[in-house]
């Protein structure tokens, strides 16, 4: 008998995420349709990957229905980071929302499995440490981040409905901190900045005293998780938390970062952003049971691989040639 390969689906494919899931998918033998609107995605994460017949990549926008035959669907598409997401805030909620309906639509249509990239966003300036899957979040509706925060609580709520009104078989991931090669250099997430302000011997800005903490997760042990989470059981639903429960404060990665990279950049003090949460850190217990996931890789070997790929990113920007020059070539 001839085994038949799985087709799967990644929204937001050219992303940060998308972008390892792709390849890890790959790497397991599925088809891979990476559908992506480019917003903060880019061709250079994934174009190492086009040379594979198994991959595909399509430039979609999923506020708009899309048409497709997928066993799996990771629904990944949005902006993750407050510059990128504050941008256009009504885009974010319409990508959260709509795109949610349109891909739970077509999971419907093709009894798929599926799965939602949500957030910790979604507890938002929590009162309980650490955050469980119980605990309701603290969010502020009409806040500057509230697009993102609110959009991927209706997203929850939509998969949930979508789940006991169709039985659709659904898995929710909330995602926390991760970081990690082709994370975008300028969307301001703590951990891309001060290695860019590191490299290039720029001021490393912290914002308020540094104390407030986050739990930080390599990518690699994330996307393991995203898999371990779709090949559980369908009554393994989520929501799951997925992150890294080991606390830094923000002025411990920035002093990290310095030493890894040697550099003798100054620290200088901003004031904390509206409604930025001062403890961020997840409960793991649901994942550990369910999933027998925990994350492996420390901190310290993390940044080092992001501090090697950023490195290297800056070399090649440097060498690039002026614009006029390039047009000329
Ligand atoms: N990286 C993290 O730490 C983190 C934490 C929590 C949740 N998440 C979630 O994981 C997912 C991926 O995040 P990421 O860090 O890879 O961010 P990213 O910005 O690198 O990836 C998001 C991708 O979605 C694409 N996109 C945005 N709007 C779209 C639309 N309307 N149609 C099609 N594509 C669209 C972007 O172009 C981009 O390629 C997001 O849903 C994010 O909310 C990430």
């Amino acid at each position: 008998m001839s085994s038949i390969r799985k087709r799967v689906l990644v929204t937001g494919g050219a992303g940060f995420l998308g972008s390892h899931l792709g390849e890890r998918l790959l790497s397991e033998g599925a088809d891979v349709l990476c559908v992506d609107n480019y917003f903060t995605g880019r061709k250079d994460n994934v174009a190492h990957l086009l040379a594979n017949p198994r991959f595909e990549a399509m430039r979609h926008d999923v506020c708009f229905p899309l048409y497709v035959e997928v066993d799996e669907i990771y629904n990944l598409a949005c902006p993750a980071s407050p510059i990128h997401y504050q941008f256009d805030p009504v885009q974010t909620t319409k990508t959260s929302v709509s795109g949610a309906i349109n891909m739970l639509g077509l999971a419907k249509r093709l009894r798929a499995k599926i799965f939602q990239a949500s957030t910790s966003e979604v507890y938002g300036d929590p009162s309980v440490h650490p955050q469980r899957e119980e605990y309701r979040g603290n969010v502020n509706a009409i806040g500057p981040r509230a697009c993102y925060d609110e959009g991927k609580r209706c997203a929850e709520t939509l998969f949930f409905d979508y789940h006991r009104q169709h039985r659709l078989r659904i898995r929710v991931a909330r995602i926390f901190n991760t970081y990690g090669p082709r994370m975008h250099p300028n969307d301001g997430r703590v951990v891309s900045n001060f290695i860019v302000q590191a490299l290039k011997g720029e001021p490393i800005t912290l914002y308020g005293d540094g104390t407030q903490t986050r739990a930080f997760c390599y990518v690699d042990d994330l996307i393991d998780g995203f898999v371990r989470l779709m090949a559980a059981p369908d009554e393994v639903t989520g929501p799951i938390n997925l992150g890294n429960p080991v606390e830094t404060t923000v002025a411990e990665l920035a002093a990290k970062i310095i030493a890894l990279t040697g550099s003798r950049s100054p620290i200088v003090r901003r004031p904390l952003p509206v409604d930025d949460p001062v403890q961020r850190c997840p409960d793991i217990d649901r994942a550990k049971t369910l999933l027998a996931w925990q994350p492996k890789i420390p901190l310290d070997q993390g940044l080092a691989k992001t501090i090697a790929y950023f490195d290297k990113l800056l070399t090649e920007q440097r060498q690039e040639p002026p614009a006029t020059v390039k047009q000329l070539a």
